[in-house]
Protein backbone atom coordinates (compact mmCIF):
# COMPACT_ATOMS: atom_id res chain seq x y z
CA UNK A 1 0.00 0.00 0.00
CA UNK A 2 1.56 3.76 -1.25
CA UNK A 3 1.30 6.27 1.94
CA UNK A 4 -0.86 9.60 0.74
CA UNK A 5 1.49 12.45 -0.24
CA UNK A 6 1.52 15.84 0.99
CA UNK A 7 2.26 19.33 -1.47
CA UNK A 8 2.60 16.62 -4.75
CA UNK A 9 1.70 19.68 -6.90
CA UNK A 10 4.49 21.93 -5.23
CA UNK A 11 7.16 19.39 -6.18
CA UNK A 12 9.25 19.72 -9.41
CA UNK A 13 7.83 17.81 -12.76
CA UNK A 14 11.37 15.78 -11.73
CA UNK A 15 10.49 14.73 -8.26
CA UNK A 16 6.87 14.25 -9.37
CA UNK A 17 7.78 11.62 -11.76
CA UNK A 18 9.90 10.19 -9.16
CA UNK A 19 7.76 9.69 -6.54
CA UNK A 20 5.29 8.05 -9.05
CA UNK A 21 7.86 5.42 -10.47
CA UNK A 22 8.98 4.38 -7.09
CA UNK A 23 6.02 4.31 -5.50
CA UNK A 24 4.09 2.70 -8.28
CA UNK A 25 6.37 0.92 -10.39
CA UNK A 26 8.07 -2.58 -10.29
CA UNK A 27 10.51 -1.07 -12.65
CA UNK A 28 11.18 2.33 -11.96
CA UNK A 29 13.60 2.92 -14.82
CA UNK A 30 11.18 1.62 -17.55
CA UNK A 31 7.89 3.39 -16.54
CA UNK A 32 10.29 6.38 -16.45
CA UNK A 33 11.81 6.01 -19.71
CA UNK A 34 8.29 5.60 -21.00
CA UNK A 35 7.27 8.88 -19.66
CA UNK A 36 10.29 10.61 -20.96
CA UNK A 37 9.78 8.85 -24.46
CA UNK A 38 6.36 10.74 -24.87
CA UNK A 39 8.23 14.45 -24.22
CA UNK A 40 8.47 16.73 -26.55
CA UNK A 41 12.02 17.85 -27.25
CA UNK A 42 11.30 21.21 -28.30
CA UNK A 43 11.52 22.47 -24.31
CA UNK A 44 9.12 25.48 -25.64
CA UNK A 45 6.55 23.26 -26.73
CA UNK A 46 6.66 20.76 -23.90
CA UNK A 47 6.64 24.04 -21.00
CA UNK A 48 3.26 24.66 -23.53
CA UNK A 49 1.65 21.45 -23.21
CA UNK A 50 3.08 21.19 -19.21
CA UNK A 51 1.15 24.10 -18.01
CA UNK A 52 -1.91 23.28 -20.08
CA UNK A 53 -2.88 21.19 -16.31
CA UNK A 54 -1.39 20.42 -13.32
CA UNK A 55 0.73 17.63 -12.13
CA UNK A 56 1.90 17.31 -15.65
CA UNK A 57 4.38 14.01 -16.22
CA UNK A 58 4.40 13.36 -19.65
CA UNK A 59 1.99 14.30 -22.80
CA UNK A 60 -0.87 11.56 -24.02
CA UNK A 61 -0.91 11.32 -27.85
CA UNK A 62 -3.94 10.32 -29.69
CA UNK A 63 -3.79 9.91 -33.42
CA UNK A 64 -4.98 12.46 -35.55
CA UNK A 65 -6.19 11.72 -38.67
CA UNK A 66 -8.13 13.48 -42.07
CA UNK A 67 -11.30 12.95 -43.65
CA UNK A 68 -11.18 14.64 -47.08
CA UNK A 69 -14.00 14.74 -49.68
CA UNK A 70 -16.36 16.65 -47.53
CA UNK A 71 -18.90 18.54 -49.65
CA UNK A 72 -20.81 21.00 -47.12
CA UNK A 73 -23.03 23.36 -48.69
CA UNK A 74 -21.32 23.65 -52.09
CA UNK A 75 -17.65 24.18 -50.45
CA UNK A 76 -14.94 21.52 -49.54
CA UNK A 77 -13.54 20.63 -46.81
CA UNK A 78 -10.97 17.97 -45.56
CA UNK A 79 -12.09 17.67 -41.91
CA UNK A 80 -9.40 17.09 -39.20
CA UNK A 81 -10.03 13.58 -36.45
CA UNK A 82 -8.19 13.05 -33.56
CA UNK A 83 -9.38 9.32 -32.37
CA UNK A 84 -8.09 6.19 -31.04
CA UNK A 85 -10.98 4.21 -32.35
CA UNK A 86 -9.44 2.52 -35.41
CA UNK A 87 -12.72 2.47 -38.13
CA UNK A 88 -14.07 6.18 -37.60
CA UNK A 89 -11.79 7.97 -40.16
CA UNK A 90 -12.33 5.54 -42.40
CA UNK A 91 -15.82 5.48 -42.00
CA UNK A 92 -16.06 9.29 -42.13
CA UNK A 93 -13.85 9.34 -45.70
CA UNK A 94 -16.08 6.63 -46.75
CA UNK A 95 -19.43 9.09 -46.35
CA UNK A 96 -18.20 11.80 -47.43
CA UNK A 97 -16.70 10.41 -50.63
CA UNK A 98 -20.29 8.59 -50.78
CA UNK A 99 -22.01 11.94 -50.43
CA UNK A 100 -19.56 14.31 -52.43
CA UNK A 101 -20.88 12.23 -55.55
CA UNK A 102 -25.03 12.94 -54.31
CA UNK A 103 -24.97 16.64 -53.88
CA UNK A 104 -23.11 16.51 -50.30
CA UNK A 105 -23.98 18.09 -46.84
CA UNK A 106 -26.35 20.74 -46.47
CA UNK A 107 -26.43 22.70 -43.09
CA UNK A 108 -28.41 25.47 -41.05
CA UNK A 109 -26.97 26.92 -37.25
CA UNK A 110 -30.81 26.94 -35.95
CA UNK A 111 -29.80 29.12 -32.96
CA UNK A 112 -26.87 30.01 -31.04
CA UNK A 113 -28.14 30.75 -27.87
CA UNK A 114 -26.09 29.57 -24.63
CA UNK A 115 -28.43 29.69 -20.66
CA UNK A 116 -26.15 30.33 -17.45
CA UNK A 117 -27.80 30.19 -14.24
CA UNK A 118 -27.28 32.09 -10.89
CA UNK A 119 -29.58 29.74 -7.94
CA UNK A 120 -29.87 31.40 -4.84
CA UNK A 121 -32.16 31.17 -1.72
CA UNK A 122 -34.69 33.75 -0.66
CA UNK A 123 -37.46 32.58 1.89
CA UNK A 124 -39.99 35.42 1.56
CA UNK A 125 -43.25 36.63 -1.03
CA UNK A 126 -42.69 36.00 -4.54
CA UNK A 127 -44.62 39.37 -5.30
CA UNK A 128 -41.66 41.08 -3.64
CA UNK A 129 -38.81 39.18 -5.11
CA UNK A 130 -40.23 40.34 -8.17
CA UNK A 131 -40.58 44.01 -7.58
CA UNK A 132 -36.66 43.92 -6.57
CA UNK A 133 -35.86 41.63 -9.99
CA UNK A 134 -37.43 43.88 -11.89
CA UNK A 135 -35.88 47.18 -10.24
CA UNK A 136 -32.18 45.58 -9.96
CA UNK A 137 -32.25 44.39 -13.62
CA UNK A 138 -31.10 47.34 -14.91
CA UNK A 139 -28.08 47.06 -12.50
CA UNK A 140 -27.30 43.43 -13.41
CA UNK A 141 -26.17 44.86 -17.43
CA UNK A 142 -24.50 48.06 -15.80
CA UNK A 143 -22.15 46.09 -13.32
CA UNK A 144 -21.22 43.62 -16.04
CA UNK A 145 -20.37 46.25 -18.54
CA UNK A 146 -16.63 45.64 -17.72
CA UNK A 147 -16.78 41.87 -18.76
CA UNK A 148 -19.49 42.35 -21.41
CA UNK A 149 -18.54 45.28 -22.86
CA UNK A 150 -16.29 43.89 -25.52
CA UNK A 151 -18.17 41.22 -26.63
CA UNK A 152 -21.33 43.48 -26.65
CA UNK A 153 -19.08 45.68 -29.43
CA UNK A 154 -19.01 42.54 -31.78
CA UNK A 155 -22.80 42.07 -32.03
CA UNK A 156 -22.76 39.42 -28.68
CA UNK A 157 -23.31 39.34 -24.80
CA UNK A 158 -25.98 38.94 -22.49
CA UNK A 159 -29.71 38.56 -24.36
CA UNK A 160 -31.89 38.57 -21.23
CA UNK A 161 -32.34 37.96 -17.38
CA UNK A 162 -35.35 36.42 -15.96
CA UNK A 163 -35.99 35.81 -12.63
CA UNK A 164 -37.85 31.96 -11.95
CA UNK A 165 -39.69 30.81 -9.70
CA UNK A 166 -38.69 26.91 -8.96
CA UNK A 167 -39.60 26.57 -5.08
CA UNK A 168 -41.80 23.72 -6.44
CA UNK A 169 -38.99 21.77 -6.88
CA UNK A 170 -37.24 22.84 -3.37
CA UNK A 171 -38.57 25.15 -0.98
CA UNK A 172 -37.15 28.63 -1.38
CA UNK A 173 -35.12 27.85 -4.39
CA UNK A 174 -35.00 30.78 -7.47
CA UNK A 175 -32.99 31.84 -9.91
CA UNK A 176 -31.53 34.18 -12.44
CA UNK A 177 -31.96 32.00 -15.24
CA UNK A 178 -29.91 34.06 -18.28
CA UNK A 179 -29.35 33.87 -22.49
CA UNK A 180 -26.30 35.12 -24.04
CA UNK A 181 -24.59 35.20 -27.28
CA UNK A 182 -21.44 34.88 -27.53
CA UNK A 183 -20.89 34.45 -31.20
CA UNK A 184 -17.36 33.07 -31.87
CA UNK A 185 -16.25 32.33 -28.29
CA UNK A 186 -17.43 28.86 -26.54
CA UNK A 187 -18.48 31.49 -23.69
CA UNK A 188 -18.02 29.47 -20.58
CA UNK A 189 -15.56 31.89 -18.67
CA UNK A 190 -17.47 34.86 -20.21
CA UNK A 191 -20.72 33.56 -18.86
CA UNK A 192 -19.24 32.88 -15.64
CA UNK A 193 -17.78 36.21 -14.64
CA UNK A 194 -21.32 37.80 -15.64
CA UNK A 195 -22.85 35.51 -13.25
CA UNK A 196 -20.44 35.66 -10.14
CA UNK A 197 -21.22 39.69 -10.92
CA UNK A 198 -24.80 38.92 -11.37
CA UNK A 199 -24.78 36.90 -7.60
CA UNK A 200 -22.57 39.97 -5.92
CA UNK A 201 -25.58 42.40 -7.45
CA UNK A 202 -28.22 40.35 -6.05
CA UNK A 203 -27.19 40.19 -2.65
CA UNK A 204 -25.38 43.67 -2.69
CA UNK A 205 -29.17 45.09 -4.15
CA UNK A 206 -31.36 43.09 -1.60
CA UNK A 207 -29.49 44.49 1.68
CA UNK A 208 -30.66 47.79 0.50
CA UNK A 209 -34.47 46.90 -0.75
CA UNK A 210 -36.33 48.74 1.45
CA UNK A 211 -39.60 46.16 1.01
CA UNK A 212 -37.43 43.38 2.55
CA UNK A 213 -37.45 42.64 6.01
CA UNK A 214 -34.08 41.60 7.33
CA UNK A 215 -34.77 37.78 6.54
CA UNK A 216 -35.84 38.56 3.13
CA UNK A 217 -32.63 41.00 2.78
CA UNK A 218 -30.79 37.74 3.12
CA UNK A 219 -30.40 36.16 -0.38
CA UNK A 220 -28.47 33.07 0.05
CA UNK A 221 -26.23 32.00 -3.60
CA UNK A 222 -26.06 28.51 -3.74
CA UNK A 223 -24.22 28.55 -7.06
CA UNK A 224 -23.38 30.90 -10.55
CA UNK A 225 -22.80 28.62 -13.67
CA UNK A 226 -23.23 28.11 -17.17
CA UNK A 227 -25.14 25.13 -18.43
CA UNK A 228 -24.10 22.98 -20.83
CA UNK A 229 -27.81 21.83 -21.71
CA UNK A 230 -28.04 23.87 -24.70
CA UNK A 231 -31.42 23.14 -26.81
CA UNK A 232 -30.81 26.56 -28.16
CA UNK A 233 -27.37 26.26 -29.69
CA UNK A 234 -28.84 24.04 -32.46
CA UNK A 235 -27.42 23.12 -35.94
CA UNK A 236 -28.51 20.65 -38.68
CA UNK A 237 -27.03 18.88 -41.53
CA UNK A 238 -28.90 17.07 -43.60
CA UNK A 239 -28.56 14.68 -47.06
CA UNK A 240 -30.73 13.56 -49.46
CA UNK A 241 -31.06 12.05 -53.05
CA UNK A 242 -33.32 9.98 -55.00
CA UNK A 243 -34.07 6.25 -53.65
CA UNK A 244 -32.39 4.07 -56.46
CA UNK A 245 -28.95 6.68 -56.15
CA UNK A 246 -28.52 4.49 -52.71
CA UNK A 247 -27.41 1.46 -54.74
CA UNK A 248 -24.39 0.21 -53.65
CA UNK A 249 -21.80 -2.03 -54.98
CA UNK A 250 -24.38 -3.69 -56.64
CA UNK A 251 -25.33 -6.09 -53.51
CA UNK A 252 -28.60 -4.50 -52.34
CA UNK A 253 -30.97 -2.13 -54.34
CA UNK A 254 -31.47 1.50 -53.54
CA UNK A 255 -35.15 0.50 -52.34
CA UNK A 256 -33.99 -2.04 -50.53
CA UNK A 257 -31.02 -0.30 -48.86
CA UNK A 258 -33.59 3.00 -47.93
CA UNK A 259 -36.59 1.33 -46.72
CA UNK A 260 -33.68 -0.83 -44.12
CA UNK A 261 -32.27 2.16 -43.43
CA UNK A 262 -35.38 4.51 -42.36
CA UNK A 263 -36.25 1.40 -40.10
CA UNK A 264 -32.72 1.35 -38.59
CA UNK A 265 -32.99 4.88 -37.31
CA UNK A 266 -36.95 4.06 -36.21
CA UNK A 267 -35.45 1.48 -34.50
CA UNK A 268 -33.23 4.12 -32.95
CA UNK A 269 -35.79 6.80 -32.55
CA UNK A 270 -38.00 4.20 -29.76
CA UNK A 271 -35.72 1.46 -28.48
CA UNK A 272 -33.30 3.53 -25.43
CA UNK A 273 -30.98 0.46 -26.09
CA UNK A 274 -30.38 0.85 -29.45
CA UNK A 275 -30.48 4.40 -29.63
CA UNK A 276 -27.48 4.91 -27.12
CA UNK A 277 -25.49 3.15 -29.35
CA UNK A 278 -26.93 4.79 -32.19
CA UNK A 279 -25.34 7.78 -30.68
CA UNK A 280 -22.54 6.56 -29.24
CA UNK A 281 -21.64 5.82 -33.49
CA UNK A 282 -22.91 10.06 -33.85
CA UNK A 283 -20.57 10.99 -31.51
CA UNK A 284 -17.47 9.18 -32.86
CA UNK A 285 -17.44 11.89 -35.79
CA UNK A 286 -18.13 14.76 -33.24
CA UNK A 287 -15.65 14.17 -30.15
CA UNK A 288 -13.27 13.81 -32.81
CA UNK A 289 -13.45 16.80 -34.93
CA UNK A 290 -14.06 18.78 -31.51
CA UNK A 291 -11.37 17.10 -29.72
CA UNK A 292 -9.18 18.00 -32.97
CA UNK A 293 -10.25 21.90 -32.60
CA UNK A 294 -9.73 22.51 -29.27
CA UNK A 295 -13.44 22.30 -28.03
CA UNK A 296 -14.89 20.65 -25.04
CA UNK A 297 -16.11 17.17 -25.47
CA UNK A 298 -17.57 16.85 -22.31
CA UNK A 299 -19.09 19.89 -22.81
CA UNK A 300 -20.39 18.75 -26.04
CA UNK A 301 -21.05 14.77 -24.99
CA UNK A 302 -23.21 15.98 -22.12
CA UNK A 303 -25.52 19.02 -23.90
CA UNK A 304 -26.15 16.51 -26.98
CA UNK A 305 -27.15 13.56 -24.51
CA UNK A 306 -29.31 15.45 -22.36
CA UNK A 307 -31.10 17.05 -25.98
CA UNK A 308 -31.37 13.05 -27.13
CA UNK A 309 -33.87 12.82 -23.70
CA UNK A 310 -35.77 15.38 -24.46
CA UNK A 311 -38.70 14.25 -24.82
CA UNK A 312 -38.40 12.13 -21.47
CA UNK A 313 -37.34 8.98 -23.30
CA UNK A 314 -33.92 8.57 -24.60
CA UNK A 315 -33.97 8.80 -28.61
CA UNK A 316 -31.88 9.02 -31.82
CA UNK A 317 -30.45 12.21 -32.49
CA UNK A 318 -30.92 11.57 -36.49
CA UNK A 319 -33.80 10.99 -38.28
CA UNK A 320 -34.45 9.63 -41.72
CA UNK A 321 -37.46 9.56 -44.50
CA UNK A 322 -38.25 8.37 -47.81
CA UNK A 323 -41.06 10.61 -49.44
CA UNK A 324 -42.06 10.89 -53.48
CA UNK A 325 -38.51 8.63 -54.10
CA UNK A 326 -36.65 10.58 -52.08
CA UNK A 327 -34.29 9.68 -49.20
CA UNK A 328 -33.52 12.25 -46.55
CA UNK A 329 -31.49 11.65 -43.72
CA UNK A 330 -30.58 14.11 -40.91
CA UNK A 331 -29.21 15.18 -37.48
CA UNK A 332 -30.49 18.43 -35.34
CA UNK A 333 -27.74 18.38 -32.38
CA UNK A 334 -27.12 20.87 -29.78
CA UNK A 335 -23.71 21.87 -29.91
CA UNK A 336 -21.24 24.79 -27.91
CA UNK A 337 -18.74 25.44 -29.78
CA UNK A 338 -15.77 27.92 -29.86
CA UNK A 339 -13.14 28.98 -32.82
CA UNK A 340 -11.96 31.60 -30.43
CA UNK A 341 -10.51 31.43 -26.66
CA UNK A 342 -9.63 28.48 -24.56
CA UNK A 343 -6.80 26.10 -26.55
CA UNK A 344 -7.62 27.79 -30.03
CA UNK A 345 -5.32 30.00 -29.97
CA UNK A 346 -2.75 28.20 -28.02
CA UNK A 347 -2.40 24.54 -28.93
CA UNK A 348 -0.04 24.36 -31.82
CA UNK A 349 -2.24 21.21 -33.84
CA UNK A 350 -5.56 22.81 -32.48
CA UNK A 351 -4.59 25.90 -34.86
CA UNK A 352 -3.97 23.70 -37.81
CA UNK A 353 -6.76 22.03 -37.59
CA UNK A 354 -8.71 25.09 -37.77
CA UNK A 355 -7.04 26.50 -40.58
CA UNK A 356 -7.34 23.22 -42.48
CA UNK A 357 -10.72 23.97 -42.10
CA UNK A 358 -10.91 27.51 -43.53
CA UNK A 359 -10.52 28.90 -40.44
CA UNK A 360 -14.36 28.36 -39.64
CA UNK A 361 -16.53 30.86 -37.64
CA UNK A 362 -18.46 29.08 -34.48
CA UNK A 363 -21.22 29.08 -36.60
CA UNK A 364 -19.33 26.87 -39.42
CA UNK A 365 -17.54 25.05 -36.86
CA UNK A 366 -20.94 23.28 -35.35
CA UNK A 367 -22.02 22.58 -39.27
CA UNK A 368 -18.87 20.95 -40.16
CA UNK A 369 -18.80 19.01 -36.90
CA UNK A 370 -22.96 17.43 -36.99
CA UNK A 371 -21.98 16.78 -40.75
CA UNK A 372 -18.69 14.61 -38.68
CA UNK A 373 -21.42 13.12 -36.82
CA UNK A 374 -24.10 12.41 -39.55
CA UNK A 375 -21.66 11.34 -41.82
CA UNK A 376 -20.07 8.91 -39.41
CA UNK A 377 -24.41 7.68 -38.35
CA UNK A 378 -24.43 7.29 -42.20
CA UNK A 379 -21.17 4.70 -42.39
CA UNK A 380 -22.46 2.84 -38.90
CA UNK A 381 -25.98 2.41 -40.02
CA UNK A 382 -24.80 1.48 -44.03
CA UNK A 383 -22.71 -1.29 -42.45
CA UNK A 384 -24.51 -2.55 -40.22
CA UNK A 385 -27.63 -3.02 -42.09
CA UNK A 386 -25.36 -4.63 -45.15
CA UNK A 387 -22.63 -6.65 -44.16
CA UNK A 388 -22.60 -6.13 -40.59
CA UNK A 389 -20.33 -4.10 -38.51
CA UNK A 390 -17.34 -6.36 -38.04
CA UNK A 391 -16.05 -6.75 -41.70
CA UNK A 392 -14.66 -3.06 -41.61
CA UNK A 393 -13.86 -2.29 -38.23
CA UNK A 394 -11.69 -5.63 -38.08
CA UNK A 395 -10.04 -4.79 -41.07
CA UNK A 396 -8.96 -1.50 -39.51
CA UNK A 397 -8.62 -3.40 -36.39
CA UNK A 398 -6.20 -5.66 -38.01
CA UNK A 399 -3.09 -3.22 -37.45
CA UNK A 400 -3.70 -3.14 -33.78
CA UNK A 401 -3.56 -6.52 -33.49
CA UNK A 402 -0.05 -7.22 -35.95
CA UNK A 403 1.22 -4.14 -33.62
CA UNK A 404 0.08 -6.59 -30.95
CA UNK A 405 2.27 -9.15 -31.95
CA UNK A 406 5.06 -6.63 -32.79
CA UNK A 407 4.55 -7.90 -35.92
CA UNK A 408 7.64 -6.81 -38.79
CA UNK A 409 7.27 -4.26 -41.79
CA UNK A 410 7.42 -7.24 -43.83
CA UNK A 411 4.81 -9.59 -42.04
CA UNK A 412 2.43 -6.65 -42.16
CA UNK A 413 2.02 -6.36 -46.02
CA UNK A 414 1.91 -10.12 -46.23
CA UNK A 415 -1.10 -10.36 -43.31
CA UNK A 416 -2.74 -7.23 -45.04
CA UNK A 417 -2.45 -9.34 -48.25
CA UNK A 418 -3.84 -11.80 -46.37
CA UNK A 419 -6.87 -10.91 -45.00
CA UNK A 420 -7.85 -8.82 -48.13
CA UNK A 421 -9.88 -12.08 -48.91
CA UNK A 422 -10.08 -13.84 -45.25
CA UNK A 423 -12.38 -12.40 -42.47
CA UNK A 424 -10.20 -11.10 -39.51
CA UNK A 425 -10.65 -12.08 -36.45
CA UNK A 426 -8.26 -12.20 -33.11
CA UNK A 427 -7.56 -15.58 -33.57
CA UNK A 428 -7.22 -16.02 -37.68
CA UNK A 429 -4.84 -13.33 -36.86
CA UNK A 430 -3.06 -15.21 -34.24
CA UNK A 431 -2.79 -18.45 -36.19
CA UNK A 432 -2.00 -16.72 -39.51
CA UNK A 433 0.80 -14.69 -38.01
CA UNK A 434 2.64 -17.91 -36.27
CA UNK A 435 2.17 -19.79 -39.52
CA UNK A 436 3.78 -17.24 -41.33
CA UNK A 437 6.60 -17.28 -38.31
CA UNK A 438 6.66 -20.66 -38.73
CA UNK A 439 7.60 -20.92 -42.39
CA UNK A 440 10.52 -18.14 -42.49
C1 LIG B 1 -18.90 1.77 -32.77
O1 LIG B 1 -17.93 2.63 -32.23
C2 LIG B 1 -20.12 2.56 -33.18
C3 LIG B 1 -21.30 1.71 -33.69
O2 LIG B 1 -21.67 0.77 -32.70
C4 LIG B 1 -22.43 2.69 -33.95
C5 LIG B 1 -23.75 2.03 -34.29
O3 LIG B 1 -24.00 0.89 -33.85
O4 LIG B 1 -24.55 2.69 -34.99
C6 LIG B 1 -20.93 0.96 -34.91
Amino acid sequence: MSKPIAGFSKLSKSKKIDWIVNTYFSNANDAKSILKQYWNSNEKLQQLHDEFIENTITNYYLPLGVAPNFLINNKLYTIPMAIEESSVVAAASKAAKFWLDRGGFKTKVISSTKIGQVHFMYSGAFDKLQQFFTKIKPQFFEDTQAITKNMTKRGGGILDIELRDKTNDIPNYYQLHVSFETLNAMGANFINSCLEQFAKTLKEQALNFELFSEEEKNIEVVMSILSNYVPDCLVRAEVSCKVEELAQNHSISGEAFAQKFVQAVNIAEVEPYRAVTHNKGIMNGIDAVVLATGNDFRAVEAGVHAYAAKNGRYSSLSHAKIENGMFSFWIEIPLALGTVGGLTGLHPLVKLALELLHKPSAKELMEIVAVAGLAQNFAAVSSLITTGIQQGHMKMHLMNILNQFEATDNEKKALSEHFKENTVTHSAVTEAINKLRIKS
